[in-house]
């Protein structure tokens, strides 16, 4: 299957027939073997002083994050419920980053519980942990990390609108109000900030634009360490490693990937820490499929349209960037012609992209391909009240 050999597809057609027979369908299925694969792979075409942290919000399946755990993954956490999850799986300190633009008293409690790298986003971030601190008569000096938002003069690649770009922006310090920042943290005598977190564009599928914004991000580290007299041994990449979610769309090259931070590391030789990334879509997108039948299909005046089981209530993602998953009809021949697919919610929003797909009639099956991520969590699962798709882990 031409579609399946271009890795879009964690499950074929049959098997997809098969898993639908025996399960509660919609549902989205999760390759854990294919995780294991994708985690290895990215693992070994990196250089060891780059770290990796699986970033829970793409997909915060317990049996997916256990897998990971098992892998020796760490964890980027971004909310209360993350944290919670990764501390059940018995993940503590540099196992467990705490990221996010807004962080509640209750949220930083339970990231220094778990002796976790907290990656800070304005000085409320920094006075509440401070506060956390003096609380816990808490003596030494905490390392912490400092979020900042590159301006543009770095001339960033971004990819996407869901993250990064040089405009304004919710998250962390804006670069060209950085050195005023680092002089006002200096009253926070508990704490120390020796990391830096740059995240600039989302979905990346070209490694040399992902290696000109780690770039950017060393140059600021490199502004810290000379102007700032910072001694920075963490530098957190962000994730951004983007998958193709259409046959024309190429796979990010891992390898120059990890080349390219070699390279990276090599001309930086004043740092000496560690490199993370926090890929999330690039390791769990892949692994998963979200199956969905037809339940009515229309004509209309010279539009074809097939309404599915599930519409925003299961996947979100299309209606939010106008970009649509690879699906294919399980068993399904004819010709194939543009068919919009919708959902059953009582909202014209509620639409999944439109696709070349052969004449569908009720009953067939549907199979979303690279649904691993960003797909079951992101979803406005409670809108019109239909019931919520199911989640299966599988191997093999
Ligand atoms: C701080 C942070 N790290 C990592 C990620 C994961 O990004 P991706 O799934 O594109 O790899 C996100 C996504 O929003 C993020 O906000």
């Amino acid at each position: 299957m031409k579609d399946q050999e271009a890795g879009l597809f964690a499950i074929d057609g049959a098997r997809a027939l098969e898993l639908a027979e025996k399960n509660t369908i919609p549902t989205f299925i999760y390759r854990l073997d294919i995780l294991e694969q994708r985690f290895r792979a990215l693992r070994t075409a990196l250089p060891s002083r780059v770290r990796l942290a699986y970033a829970v919000k793409a997909n915060p399946h317990p049996g997916v994050c256990a897998r990971l755990a098992a892998l020796g993954a760490a964890f980027d956490c971004a909310s209360e419920g993350e944290l919670a999850l990764v501390s059940g799986l018995g993940q503590r300190g540099d196992r467990v980053l705490f990221a996010g633009p807004g962080k509640s008293d209750k949220e930083i409690g339970m990231a220094l519980d778990l002796g976790a790298r907290i990656e800070a986003d304005g000085m409320e971030d920094l006075e509440a942990i401070d506060r956390h601190l003096a609380a816990r008569g808490f003596s030494g000096t905490l390392p912490i990390s400092l979020r900042v938002h590159p301006g543009a003069g770095h001339g960033l690649a971004e990819s996407s609108r869901i993250i990064g770009g040089a405009g304004p922006s919710a998250f962390g310090i804006d670069e060209e109000d950085l050195d005023t920042f680092l002089i006002q943290t200096r009253r926070f005598t508990r704490l120390c900030v020796s990391g830096l977190q740059v995240f600039a564009a989302s979905n990346e599928r070209n490694a040399t634009r992902l290696l000109a914004n780690h770039r950017a991000a060393l140059a600021i580290a490199e502004a810290m360490t000379t102007r700032n007299g910072l001694a920075i041994d963490l530098i957190d990449l962000g994730g951004g490693l983007g998958i193709p979610y259409s046959t024309d769309e190429s796979h990010l090259d891992i390898t120059a990937l990890g080349q390219g931070l070699g390279k990276l590391l090599e001309d930086n030789a004043w740092f000496k820490g560690e490199l993370l990334l926090e890929p999330g879509r690039w390791l769990v997108g892949p692994i998963g499929v979200y199956l969905s039948r037809v339940l009515r299909t229309k004509h209309s005046r010279g539009s074809d349209f097939a309404i599915l089981e599930g519409g925003v209530n299961h996947l979100l993602r299309p209606a939010l960037t106008g970009q649509s998953f690879p699906v294919t009809a399980a068993g399904v021949q004819g010709k194939k012609q543009a068919t919009i697919l919708a959902g059953p919610l009582c909202t014209s929003l509620d639409r999944l992209g439109t696709l070349d797909l052969p004449p569908l009639a009720r009953g067939d099956l549907l199979v979303f391909g690279q649904a691993g991520a960003y797909g079951f969590t992101e979803a406005m699962k409670d809108f019109l009240s239909h019931p919520a798709a199911g989640e299966l882990c599988i191997e093999g």
